[in-house]
């Protein structure tokens, strides 16, 4: 009797997992296709439900405002219905949403509604285009790809679609790992002189790349696989401390070392030689004389911070004109 009842126990816990295990899955997929991240999803989700209980009460007050009652017309009552779904539900979805900070996605949302109801014309305009997905190659702790996966998180037309890292337990895999976006780890002799890993990165379709904190010399077959579509991030006024070997806290310590009274960011296109491609934009700031490598580094990442994503949002915009 006990081993049956234990059967029986172990059987409801295994209908439990599975069941559980086909909702995760399906909430990851809902993910991908809408193109969120944990966080949002669980906000829409609220929207939703907030819309369809305040939808409700507006009916019911509407109704009551116009005298509607049992013994109304059927049609009066339909049509009242029908009106507040067409309207009132879509207002007070898109009220929530730009509530709760996820305007973009409910607008993206009615805008696809209206088009399949025939209200407006299908357009080709940036939203209803498929999002340009980008890598953002990293080794490091990776405050600069939280920064442009936080920018990019309410885009429609942009998505961070994976993170590529030569160093395993790098700070940028648990920033991946938040915003639940996959990860590529890679190893030296077959980026530097293999095939540079281009199958997965196409095969993730992947159109833009973004350097941030990545060390390692980008090799030709990269640069040949996406021509003019890689850019990186030099923490310091390029030409000047560039270069191998120049990288992170190295750079801020020469700087200093120089007694310079300025450093600041390069953003630059990748070629083949370290920190020498064409320069993108740059932005400087002063260096005091109580100023150290570390306060240095602050000002630097400040910098970066304020300019990273505006400037790759740009570059994505002339690119895609
Ligand atoms: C950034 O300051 C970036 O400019 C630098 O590494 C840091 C990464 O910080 N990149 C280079 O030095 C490239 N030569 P993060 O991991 O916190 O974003």
């Amino acid at each position: 009797m006990l081993f049956f009842e234990d059967f029986l126990f172990l059987k409801t816990i295994g209908i439990i997992v599975k069941f559980l295990s086909h909702f995760w899955k399906m909430f990851k997929r809902l993910q991908q296709k809408w193109g969120i991240n944990g966080t949002q999803f669980w906000v829409i989700f609220v929207v939703f439900g907030l819309t369809g209980i305040t939808t409700a009460i507006i009916t019911r007050y509407i109704s009551g405002w116009l005298g509607l009652g049992v013994n109304s017309s059927w049609v009066r009552i339909i049509l009242v219905r029908i009106v507040m779904l067409i309207l009132g539900y879509q207002l007070v979805l898109l009220t929530y949403g730009g509530l709760l900070g996820q305007w973009a996605f409910f607008w993206k949302y009615e805008k696809l509604l209206l088009q399949k109801l025939g209200i407006i014309a299908s357009d080709m305009t940036k939203d209803s285009r498929k999002p340009i997905k980008i890598a953002v190659f990293a080794s490091g702790a990776g405050s600069n790809a939280a920064n442009i996966i936080q920018y990019f998180a309410n885009r429609p037309d942009v998505s961070i679609n994976l993170i590529v890292c030569n160093k395993p337990g790098a700070g940028v895999l648990t920033v991946a790992e938040k915003n639940t976006i996959p990860t590529l780890i890679i190893e030296k002799e077959r980026f530097a002189s293999g095939d540079a890993y281009l199958p997965e990165l196409k095969n993730a379709g992947i159109d833009f790349v973004v350097l941030a904190g990545f060390l390692w010399k980008v090799p030709i077959a990269l640069i040949n696989g996406y021509p003019n579509k890689i850019i990186n991030i030099h923490p310091a006024l390029l030409p000047k401390y560039g270069g191998k070997g120049m990288y992170g806290s190295k750079v801020h310590e020469a700087v200093i070392a120089a007694r310079e009274k300025e450093s600041g960011i390069t953003i630059h296109f990748v070629n083949e030689h370290y920190d020498e491609g064409t320069t993108i934009f740059q932005a400087n700031c002063k260096i005091d004389s109580s100023d150290t490598p570390d306060t240095l580094a602050v000002k630097i990442h400040d910098l970066e911070y304020a300019h990273f994503p505006k400037q790759i949002d740009k570059l994505l915009s002339a690119q895609t004109k």
